[in-house]
């Protein structure tokens, strides 16, 4: 197919809910893409989190190679040896917990909002959320997101949402009342600009759960699986959260979500009370086991660390230099810059010149590279940014 009939099948046959970028990708390998004509890109931002691992890693491809001939989908009134490998090797790099699959990161909330309100027993239901956060899209998960621009129009929405600033303890505790059954949160916040949670905000939240049996569930969606330089961002806490969310690289870029809950709660869900037919499946579970591998096997950990400090300290220097750049934040692979101007044109340029980022919340420029990125890799991106800024 040629590029035109591409994009008038797009027009015609696709349903406009999303603004795309006018690219069509044939190709990707690491932090490579190759386009329809031809033209390399350096993608620091793979997927949308999705590629943690870049394009195609090859134990990825060998995993599904490897099982695809063997047995696709299985459903989950029966068993299957990957989906049992996989939750155990959630539990070992997380806390002590029950895993449910499902397939994206909007279904993971959904199923952690349903275990609130069977925990709260029908008396509590009350979750607390944060203003600018982001959960998904479906009627849950959007109920959940503190974002009124995604809300506009599908209103009413679920009832039992409360929202409060980021990083501010005391209006949680204002907020919680004799009805409060869980505080959702991520830890840094992605889609609502790059928002680090500090320490003590997220270390009072756990305190304050204890203290009124409220469950603490952190959505991980985009900071799981070595994103942070952490395999999970609650890592760097101190603390043990009561349910985490995961999906977009859980998969090594196949669909996959969860929700792993601690072991004291997990069995307030009956046999028929929740269920996702595509949750788990041995495909899928095969691939999600090569992602942990990989990340172990090639010590993404460190290198996320080693070379998220390398990617913050040249960001520091363009902030230096540029007064366009009001801030710079983030924490291991998951950088945000936030602009005095709108960012937009910032990565229309850097596209032109063959970087993809990605721009949030109109003027935080985002850059979360795979997290097998090397210096050189950080240094061509770094200069495109240079210029696009210079420009
Ligand atoms: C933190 C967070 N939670 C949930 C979601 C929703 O995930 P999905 O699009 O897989 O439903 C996203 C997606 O961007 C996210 O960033």
């Amino acid at each position: 197919m040629k590029k035109d009939e591409v994009f008038k099948n797009y027009d015609q046959y696709i349903m406009g809910t999303y603004t795309r970028l006018p690219l069509i990708f044939v190709k990707g390998k690491g932090s490579k893409l190759i386009d329809i004509d031809g033209k390399e890109y350096l993608d620091f931002f793979p997927g949308w989190g999705v590629n943690n691992l870049g394009h195609c890693h090859p134990k990825v491809i060998s995993a599904v190679r490897d099982q695809v001939d063997k047995l696709i989908f299985i459903p989950n009134n029966l068993y299957h040896i990957n989906q049992a490998k996989l939750a155990k090797e959630i539990n070992f790099w997380s806390f002590d917990s029950k895993v449910f699959f499902c397939n994206s990161g909007a279904e993971a909330n959904e199923a952690a909002f349903k275990l609130s309100r069977i925990y709260g027993q029908g008396k509590r239901f009350e979750i607390i959320s944060f203003y600018n956060s982001f959960h998904g899209r479906t009627f849950g998960a959007l109920s959940a997101t503190g974002q009124e621009k995604y809300k506009k129009g599908f209103e009413p929405l679920l009832p039992g949402f409360k929202f409060v600033d980021f990083n501010n303890l005391s209006a949680v505790e204002n907020a919680c009342s004799p009805n409060t059954i869980g505080i959702i949160l991520e830890l840094v916040q992605g889609e609502g600009g790059v928002n680090v949670a500090k320490n003590e905000f997220v270390q009072g939240l756990r305190k304050l759960c204890d203290e009124k049996n409220i469950l603490l569930i952190v959505d991980e969606v985009q900071t799981g699986m070595g994103r942070t330089g952490e395999m999970f961002c609650f890592k760097h806490y101190g603390i043990i959260p009561d349910i985490m969310t995961l999906a977009k690289s859980l998969g090594g870029g196949l669909p996959i979500g969860a929700m792993v809950t601690s072991r004291r709660i997990a069995d307030t869900l009956k046999p028929g009370m929740h269920a996702s037919t595509f949750g788990g499946s041995p495909l899928i579970c095969k691939a999600a086991l090569a992602t942990f591998r990989a990340i172990q096997k090639e010590k993404l950990l460190t290198n996320t660390k080693k070379m998220g400090e390398y990617l913050k300290n040249n960001l520091m220097k363009l902030k230096e230099k540029y007064s366009s750049i009001k801030q710079v934040r983030g924490i291991g692979l998951m950088w945000g810059v936030e602009l005095e101007i709108p960012g937009k044109p910032i990565v229309e340029f850097c596209l032109s010149k063959g970087l993809l980022i990605n721009c949030t919340q109109d003027k935080v420029l985002r850059l979360m590279p795979a997290l097998n990125i090397d210096e050189k890799k950080v240094n061509k991106a770094i200069k495109i940014l240079d210029e696009a800024l210079k420009s």
